[in-house]
């Protein structure tokens, strides 16, 4: 059964993949594009790893100026995105090069909304203000996998005043060129690749049962899911193996398409709440959550939860699709637990009163994208059993 019927699918990203396609490319993209003054948007460790000016060096020899932003953090703040805009302005930058993580990359987005706009980045969150004007040229080199942003529409800002993470959405956010080097990964601490891997998983996951999932996004997500789950546990092992590392980040960007096509759902809308109000790095709420995520969801699609088992696991194809789907969580489970990544946020030492409890609720449920798109139906008791395995009693 098409669980959707009517979709328009658009993916305009232009992905170059490869071993120092960054090298050898961005500069003859930059020239071509006849851009001089270049805004970077990135960390502070990647400035004092070296890699920053290893990119810039050969775009300054070209004469084109680079301005380094480099306060980019965690989860970015609106505040922090005001500050890149008017640093843009300034120095009347005439594209954005973002390089780092989904941080990075989210806030790039953001600061081109800033700068094509007048008004608070706050203003053009989901609901708000309609992004109407092409942000500048953003570029995207991706340091990290897992996210997926080098290829979406979707910014997330944390709107740090109100502990809350919200969405700034518009094709017009889409990077025109995202730089997949696989050699920028190989220095990704082992728990760093555990968790944005399992959020890159996430993604596929998420997309794939959807309800607004059509072909196309499956074709992505299975492909996503299958190189996830076959390079995993080598990446985490083996940091140097760069075959693995490749597949990864590779199956995150594909991820990353899926789910701008076809959404996200419930693991996504109850992790962010505890990103953005304990801090909690993304990919490690989303896989605390995900087996429980998948366990509640599995009533409501059969079929593709066992298509999902069986990439876990092979011999499942000898099952019944219920049987298949139902050993789904503990294979998920068994999968987080090698990777060293907690089962719980018992670690977190949180007192969970009936008010802390309603507030991640309510937030959760206020991500009403995602709810909707979940391939089952979401109350608010649901939402709360799911909190309850996972937060401690
Ligand atoms: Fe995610």
């Amino acid at each position: 059964m098409l669980q959707n019927l009517n979709f328009n699918s658009c993916l305009p990203a232009n992905v170059r993949f490869g071993l120092n396609v960054v090298k050898n490319e961005l500069l003859r993209e930059i020239q071509q594009a006849r851009k001089s003054k270049v805004f970077i948007a990135t960390d502070v460790g990647l400035v004092k790893a070296g890699l920053i000016d290893s990119i810039t060096a050969p775009l300054t020899e070209n004469k084109i100026e680079t301005i380094i932003f480099s306060e980019v953090e965690p989860n970015p703040r609106a505040e922090t995105i005001m500050r890149g805009a008017e640093v843009y302005a300034e120095n009347a930058c005439d594209m954005i090069l973002a390089i780092g993580g989904g941080s990075a990359m989210d806030f790039a987005k953001a600061v081109g909304v800033v700068v094509a706009h007048t008004g608070h980045i706050l203003d053009f969150r989901r609901g708000g203000i309609e992004i109407t004007n092409p942000i500048p040229l953003l570029f995207a080199v991706p340091t990290t996998v897992g996210t997926g942003s080098e290829v979406t529409a979707v910014a997330i800002v944390t709107d740090h005043l109100a502990g809350r993470k919200c969405a700034v959405s518009s094709p017009n956010l889409i990077p025109k060129i995202a730089f997949i080097d696989p050699l920028l990964t190989v220095t990704l601490p082992r728990h760093i690749v555990a968790a944005t891997a399992i959020d890159a998983l996430v993604h596929a996951i998420e997309a794939y049962t959807s309800v607004r999932a059509h072909p196309i996004s499956d074709g992505l997500a299975l492909q996503a899911m299958r190189m996830i789950t076959e390079n995993i546990a080598e990446s985490y092992a083996q940091p140097n193996n760069l075959e693995a590392r490749a597949q990864i980040h590779l199956a995150s960007t594909l991820g990353g398409m899926a789910f701008s096509l076809a959404g996200l759902g419930l693991v996504h809308s109850c992790s962010h709440p505890m990103s953005a109000i304990y801090n909690v790095p993304h990919g490690v709420a989303n896989a605390i959550l995900l087996p429980h995520v998948v366990e509640f969801n599995l009533i409501s699609n059969y079929r593709k939860y066992a298509d999902i088992a069986r990439i876990f696991r092979r011999e499942l194809v000898m099952e019944e699709d219920q049987t298949a789907a139902n050993k789904l969580p503990d294979l998920i489970k068994s999968l987080i637990t090698s990777l060293e990544i907690p089962n719980d946020f018992s670690y977190l030492n949180i007192d969970v009163t009936e008010e802390v409890m309603e507030r991640l609720a309510n937030d959760a449920l206020d991500e009403q994208r995602m709810i909707l798109a979940n391939s089952r139906q979401v109350l608010k008791e649901d939402v709360i059993n799911i909190y309850n395995k996972v937060l401690p009693q």
